[in-house]
């Protein structure tokens, strides 16, 4: 057996995605190359999302379609790694037991390993690895294959301390682990050197970080230092958690242009009772008062947030407090998601009493609230303004180019420039989740 191709699919979040980009700089430090897909591939690894059960279940249909493959390839292995792999682990292998290698979230840098193991006892699998690891920090990954040829992920910290009782992270990412801050450093001044001009710092929760060897250097403190790196021209984070601002957070904010304007404020529900159910540490008017915090730090930041509809206990009244909420603050963008019941979690044991209809109503209420605002926001906003975007790539037309502005607006525009540059676009006309422009020679400013 020979194993010198891969192929990764990922599903979910910005740390699942950057964690593929980990493994795939493994991967081809051991020699094997990265193919466009599972059908070329000698190793498929399915990198898996177990936020709601939905997305875990589309898991196992995935398998089973890869799994044909094994009919004329009886060589070629499968692996689930990440969040799925950690809550289910062996039971994977029951479930799908073709599956060869089941690898949890803390073992991804054991995978070289483990391919070796296979390849020398020619016992393809199964192989099961989802020991949590003790100490402070996360392993590093000193090659990471980054998909973005200008935007660089870069996690600072894993995992969560928090217990929001709807949500099973803290069970397959385990205990906060956070990076030592100057590896963070490093590891940015190397990207901007590789030619890199966004840098996307990631974590759980990203802005409770605090350096292991030095307790007085938090996120605000490595936030500034990162946003002085030259050649840092767009810096971002996510996710945070709307209880972990420090003062000097928003001031750090506020002072560094590079520092994109625009912040995800995680809402879940504007209803203080669901709240504190959700076990979020704040009530709706503690979230009022850091949205103001936002408004008043003195640029102008564009605000998203994920909200929850359908949580167990959620009435009517609960749900128009949570649209009440909406209207006020008037979000730039929105996740939105029916309540989905996770093993592990309190929640879990709680009825989930509002039934599907109602969970399906309220979101598409909740969804076609936050699209007139949208639409509002763009016409007043943007619409006849310049803005620097950044162009990421092709748009979905296939014709035009798209790119965002430092609020995180996609923009689609005529043009043909490569990701990464930087131009001018005039906006001519506006959708509720994108903007449309031309291509100018000029732009004054970077804000919004
Ligand atoms: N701070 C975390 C949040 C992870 S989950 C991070 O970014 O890593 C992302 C979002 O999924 C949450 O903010 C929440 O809105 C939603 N979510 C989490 N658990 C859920 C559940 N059980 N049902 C529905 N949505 C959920
Ligand atoms: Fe999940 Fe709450 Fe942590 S949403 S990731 S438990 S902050």
């Amino acid at each position: 057996m020979n194993v010198q191709s891969f192929f990764i699919e990922t599903f979910g979040c910005q740390m699942n995605l950057h964690d593929s980009e980990k493994i795939a700089g493994l991967l081809a430090q051991r020699g094997m190359v990265e193919v466009g897909s599972a059908e070329e591939a000698d190793l498929f690894l399915l990198n898996t999302c177990s936020v709601r059960e939905k997305a875990a279940q589309k898991v196992y249909s995935r398998l089973g379609e890869v799994k044909k493959r094994k009919g004329a390839h009886p060589d070629f292995l499968i692996g689930v790694v990440g969040c799925v792999a950690q809550q289910e682990g062996e039971d994977v292998v029951k479930k799908a037991p073709f599956v060869d290698l089941v690898v949890g979230t803390h073992m991804v840098h054991a995978l070289p390993d483990l391919l070796d193991e296979i390849q020398e006892s020619h016992r393809p699998g199964p192989r099961v690895s989802t020991r949590f690891l003790p100490g402070p920090s996360p392993v590093e990954f000193p090659e990471v294959a980054r998909q973005s040829s200008f935007r660089a992920n870069i996690t600072i910290m894993e995992g969560c301390n928090k217990h929001c009782s709807f949500c099973i992270v803290p069970h397959t990412r385990g205990k906060e682990r956070n990076r030592p801050g100057h590896l963070i450093l490093e590891e940015i001044r190397r990207s901007v050197n590789q030619g890199y001009v966004e840098v996307l710092l990631l974590g759980q929760t990203v802005n409770s970080y605090r350096d292991p060897d030095n307790p007085r250097f938090r996120f605000a403190e490595l936030l500034e230092q990162a946003a002085r790196i030259p050649g840092v021209q767009r810096l971002r984070f996510t996710s945070p958690h709307p209880r972990e601002f420090q003062e000097n957070t928003l001031a750090v904010m506020a002072e560094m242009n590079n520092i994109c304007n625009q912040v995800h404020l995680p809402l879940q529900s504007g209803s203080t009772a669901v709240l504190k159910r959700m076990l979020r540490q704040h009530s709706r008017e503690e979230y009022l008062e850091l949205v103001d915090r936002f408004r008043n730090c003195g640029r102008d930041m564009a605000l998203s947030t994920d909200i929850i509809v359908g949580f167990p206990g959620e009435t009517s009244q609960d749900f128009e407090q949570t649209l009440s909420l909406v209207e006020e603050v008037q979000f730039e963008s929105m996740f939105s998601f029916k309540y989905s019941p996770r093993p592990f979690t309190q929640a879990h044991s709680w009825e989930d009493d509002v039934p599907e209809q109602e969970k399906t109503q309220r979101l598409m209420a909740l969804q076609s609230l936050q699209r007139e605002i949208q639409l509002k926001i763009h016409g007043e906003k943007y619409l006849g303004q310049n803005f620097e975007v950044l162009v990421e790539g092709m748009a979905r037309d296939k014709v035009q180019r798209f790119g965002r502005t430092t609020s995180n607006k996609i923009v689609n525009y005529p043009g043909n420039e490569s990701p990464g540059t930087f131009i001018g676009v005039d906006i001519t006309k506006v959708g509720p989740n994108s903007l449309n422009g031309q291509r100018v020679e000029r732009f004054q400013h970077s804000c919004p």
